[in-house]
């Protein structure tokens, strides 16, 4: 074997074993931003250098692609009819990210025949040997495939907004996870503030009262101001960061992007991602 080959087994060899870290988004209360979140976000961990496959999980209101412009022929349902193969569902979005569209009004996951989630979990490993970073935009609530999705990722960013109600439900969805013994790392996300002490005083709320009735530490994942600069994105169905790189949504979010690269907090795990959802259906 030459110097070449064996440098080429090596490189085969590490891409086999870098593990791929996954970040659920999840929020209780519906509209609070996951979606454009989860997008910009994965844009933003692309251009730090990471390969990242974003994928919308949300099976009964996806609608990241219409959110991204892209023109997807195939997504999740035409995968578990068997009409497609994942390789056909994956679209490689300009900016770099392997993008994986949703179904609407698709059956949820817990109600698939055990033979359409074999075969759904089974192609989106496809993703864990071609990316660092998988980003899941869940649907809204603690419906059992959001919490399927979410228990088995490394890191689940719970996102909320400051109204009261967005706070009670965040905080539904963070018990019903420690509920679940969710063993990743738990993270708030405060979107649409006013400034940096509403999101800070929004994030204090909700972890000292799971600090003090569940027992488990919310880390900050940071907050988002609101900004008419989003809206204007989602009207051009463009993302903000893309369209408005400087715009206070856009600063807030690389704060957060920065913080994922660089702290660790994107724990490791020895099993698949997918292979750790299909166990919870078990
Ligand atoms: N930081 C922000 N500033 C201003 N507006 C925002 C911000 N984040 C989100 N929005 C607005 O909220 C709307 C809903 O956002 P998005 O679709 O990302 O929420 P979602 O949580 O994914 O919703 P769903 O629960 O329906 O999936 C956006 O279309 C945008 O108008
Ligand atoms: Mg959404």
């Amino acid at each position: 074997m030459t110097l070449d080959d064996q440098a080429a087994r090596l490189r085969e060899l590490m891409r086999q074993t870098r593990a791929t870290r996954t970040i659920a988004i999840c929020s209780g209360k519906g509209g609070v931003g996951k979606s454009n979140i989860a997008l910009n976000l994965a844009i933003l961990l692309s251009a730090g250098g990471h390969r990242v496959a974003l994928v919308d999980a949300d099976l009964g209101l996806a609608n990241l692609d219409v959110l991204i412009n892209a023109d997807v022929r195939a997504n999740l349902s035409h995968v578990i009819a068997g009409t497609c193969a994942i390789d056909d569902v994956i679209c490689d979005l300009p900016c770099g990210v392997q993008f994986v569209a949703g179904a609407s009004g698709l059956a949820r996951l817990a109600n698939l025949t055990e033979f359409q989630r074999a075969h759904l979990v089974q192609s989106l490993s496809v993703l864990e040997s071609d990316n660092d970073v998988i980003i899941v935009d869940c649907g809204a609530g603690i419906g059992p495939d959001v919490l399927h999705f979410a228990c088995a990722a490394d890191s689940t960013v719970v996102v909320t907004a400051p109204e009261p109600t967005a706070i009670t439900d965040a905080y539904a969805v963070i018990k019903v996870l420690t509920q679940r013994e969710y063993a990743g790392q738990l993270s708030l996300l405060v979107n649409m503030v006013e400034d940096r002490q509403e999101g800070r005083v929004t994030h204090e709320r909700i972890a000292d009262v799971a600090r003090r009735f569940l027992n488990v530490r919310v880390l900050q994942a940071g907050y988002v101001i609101s900004d008419p600069k989003v809206k204007d994105a989602v009207k051009r169905r463009e993302p903000f960061v893309l369209a408005y790189p400087r715009c206070q949504a856009s600063r807030c979010l690389a704060a957060l992007a920065n913080k994922l690269s660089s702290s660790g907090c994107l724990s490791e795990r020895k099993d698949g991602f997918f292979r750790r959802v299909a166990n919870w259906f078990a």
